[in-house]
């Protein structure tokens, strides 16, 4: 190549004229400044990931270099030095590797659970790890603590001397924080007796401590802790231990690694074993022998968690009899002998992309949000129900809103609230349709609800793939396998449209059908059949009269011979019914008008199993409960009162026998004695089962 070929020596010459050199000399300086603005806004990213967050995302060695890097290029420019830099702040790295300690035994973490629902699962696979198909084996009872929003460490005793303490890290391997844990005042240094144990627990920060902590921080221009948490993570990883023991840390013991010496066999005798040494234990606890005791437990907790000196955020529920816990065992994540219920479900960000009507099988008109589909609590949400007109005007929700979710309750997704501060430009709001999405027919709106309905009743598509749809589901007739896709497919061959027409269908019909072999045509028509045995109560909520849920449908059951009494029962015999009004006795009356000749086909296909009568000597008496009872649950209660023939009313009326009368009874009291209806204390509550059982 020759030299004027090169264009490296053409720039070179180029570059050293006296004006390039200037112009050189303003861009490295630019570049510097550049720089330095960058190492400045990194650190103190990485500072807030650890201090505020206490999640670093760099190890300490690249941290070091950022600083390093920062501090030489300040010193070659002392121009672009500033008061505020990262590098002028006092304790801007406290941070150093700790030694590792590996974990004798691994420092699991804990499921969670938000709902009661989700709890009664908890019990179920925990039953079904043990064996057991549902019933309870003895001893099965559990202990609730409060969940200290803390973080979790191991103390390591030898002869009674604390020896070790460390972090809880990945699980397998923590760090080494003997020296910060030995200047808590909380933890003692030792033992009233020699033992050699394995302790593990929360360390916390009280709210009161985090603010004062907090000010102190904002004082001294030093990065504030986002939460009493984080404070508490930030304050026992530091490099001097000085620092550790400025900071009011507290601690409850509430679990073992490998038990040594300990020798006890059950939750609840650790927590007293673990008192009895003066080691920290929260003295808030139960122990539990139902799911009813434990919701009881979190309810009472959720309420009065404001007025607690730390934060928590739910409550820990553990098998009480560690040989039960031994045998229902762990995951590689945590134990599925224990569970965390929390308090506040997780929330997700998302866009409402579309508001879609649904027309149900009475006809009520649905909104329900399209979202651009988002992850809640590990399950993927695409859409929810808007539930009706008002929730919408409540919620103020417009197509294009970005949109608080939450997973809570019974673990449905809804829209907590809109982000209005996100709203773009202003949204149109959402206006419900006149007409029926499914038929095109007028919609009206009822007095006295609060949805629009399709009165379209016998020709709506929807109304009658929705009612077809009902009548097979799981808590009405029950016709496994026999799905909506098949459900709409026979409609459209019109082999269906009256629910006695399932009964009719058969292999060879079902033969004909897109991915249909003969062995599923043969499984969908035995299960068919098999629902023509079943309780009055399932084809009376299967019907879907409007304003009959199952409940109602099993009482309207109690009530009748037969199907077909339906067709003669009177206004005044059905507003006699406990939770039947004027509206739904009218509701009633019109269906049975409108489908008497099915209601007499349904007759004649189905053969009704006898009911269970009920007996005992509070036969036909009625009771309400009110209150809390100190000696039993309210399920203990009413399962006590059923097994002697007595009927639980959730409210007080004029066919209320008894109020059984709690601690702080309300309204229903009231009324009681309003009505002159007999009320039983507990004290007389307990003396009436035991004579009704002699
Ligand atoms: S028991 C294997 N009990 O919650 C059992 N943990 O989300 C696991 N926690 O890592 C621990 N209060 O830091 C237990 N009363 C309590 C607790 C508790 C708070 C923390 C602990 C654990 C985390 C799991």
């Amino acid at each position: 190549m020759s030299h004027a070929d090169c264009p490296l020596s053409c720039k070179k010459n180029e570059l050293f004229s006296e004006l390039n050199l200037k112009r050189l000399k303003k861009d490295i300086d630019s570049h510097a400044r550049q720089r330095i603005e960058d190492l400045r806004r990194q650190i103190e990213e990485h500072n807030r990931l650890y201090y505020e967050l206490d999640q670093p995302t760099i190890s300490d060695a690249e941290y070091d270099n950022l600083v390093r890097e920062l501090k030489s290029l300040e010193k070659k420019h002392p121009e672009f030095q500033i008061q505020k830099s990262v590098t002028q702040k006092v304790g801007a790295k406290p941070r150093a590797d700790f030694a590792k300690v590996k974990h004798n035994v691994r420092m699991m973490s804990l499921d969670n659970a938000y709902s009661e629902a989700e709890m009664m699962d908890f019990e179920k696979r925990a039953l079904k790890n043990f064996g057991s198909s549902g019933d309870r084996p003895k001893g099965w009872k559990y202990f609730v603590e409060y969940k200290m929003d803390g973080l979790a460490i191991e103390l390591i005793y030898r002869k009674g001397k604390l020896e070790k303490a460390s972090t809880r890290g990945d699980g397998e391997v923590g760090e080494d924080i003997t020296e910060n844990v030995l200047t808590l005042s909380t933890v003692p240094k030792t033992l009233k007796t020699p033992l050699n144990l394995e302790i593990r627990g929360e360390i916390f920060i009280e709210k009161k401590d985090f603010e004062n902590l907090n000010k102190e921080r904002q004082r001294e221009d030093l990065p504030t802790f986002a939460n009493p948490r984080n404070a508490a993570a930030g304050s026992l990883r530091q490099l001097d231990s000085n620092v550790t023991a400025k900071r009011p840390l507290k601690m409850f013991c509430y679990g073992l690694g490998l038990p040594l010496d300990c020798k006890v066999r059950e939750q609840s005798e650790l927590i007293s074993f673990l008192s009895q040494l003066n080691l920290p234990t929260n003295p808030h606890h139960a122990l539990c022998s139902k799911m009813e005791e434990v919701f009881e437990f979190y309810h009472r907790v959720r309420q009065n968690r404001e007025a607690l000196p730390y934060e928590i955020d739910g409550i820990v529920v553990k098998l009480n009899d560690f040989r039960l816990q031994e045998e229902i065992g762990s995951t590689s994540h945590h134990p599925r002998w224990a569970t965390a219920f929390k308090f506040d479900p997780p929330i997700a960000v998302t866009k409402l992309k579309d508001i879609q009507i649904q027309v149900g099988r009475t006809g009520v008109l649905t909104p329900v949000a399209i979202l651009e589909p988002v992850s809640v609590s590990g399950v993927t949400v695409g859409n929810c129900t808007l539930h009706n007109e008002e929730e919408i005007e409540r919620l103020d929700v417009r197509i294009g809103d970005i949109v608080e979710l939450v997973r809570s309750g019974d673990v449905i997704p809804k829209i907590l609230r809109v982000r209005e501060d996100d709203r773009k430009k202003s949204l149109p709001k959402y206006k419900m349709p006149e007409m029926c999405p499914s038929c095109g027919t007028k919609v009206v709106q009822e007095e006295g609800f609060v949805g629009r309905r399709c009165p379209n009743t016998k020709g709506c598509p929807a109304q009658i793939l929705g009612r077809l749809i009902h009548f097979a589901s799981k808590d009405a007739l029950n016709m496994e396998g026999v799905g909506p896709q098949w459900i709409a497919q026979f409609i459209q061959r019109n082999w269906l449209k009256n629910p006695s027409d399932f009964f009719a269908l058969t292999e060879q019909q079902l033969l004909t059908l897109d991915r249909m072999g003969e062995k599923l045509a043969q499984k969908l028509i035995a299960s068919i059949q098999s629902r023509r045995d079943t309780t009055l109560g399932r084809v009376l909520y299967g019907l879907g009269i409007f304003h009959v849920g199952e409940t109602l449908a099993h009482k309207l059951a109690d009530r009748l011979h037969s199907l077909s009494d339906l067709l003669k029962i009177t206004k005044e015999q059905l507003l006699e019914i406990e939770d039947v009004g004027e509206v739904v006795a009218d509701a009633i009356l019109k269906f049975v008008k409108e489908n008497a000749a099915e209601i007499k086909k349904l007759e004649m296909l189905i053969t009704f199993q006898a009911r269970k009568e009920k007996s005992g000597p509070w036969l036909g008496m009625n009771f309400v409960l009110t209150g809390a009872l100190s000696s039993m649950t309210r399920s203990e209660a009413q399962t006590q009162i059923e097994d002697l023939g007595g009927t639980i009313q959730s409210s007080v009326s004029k066919t209320t026998s008894v109020v059984v009368v709690g601690e702080d009874a309300g309204s229903k009291l009231a009324k009681a004695e309003k009505l002159g209806i007999a009320t039983w204390d507990e004290k007389r509550f307990g003396k009436e089962l035991k004579n009704a059982r002699s």
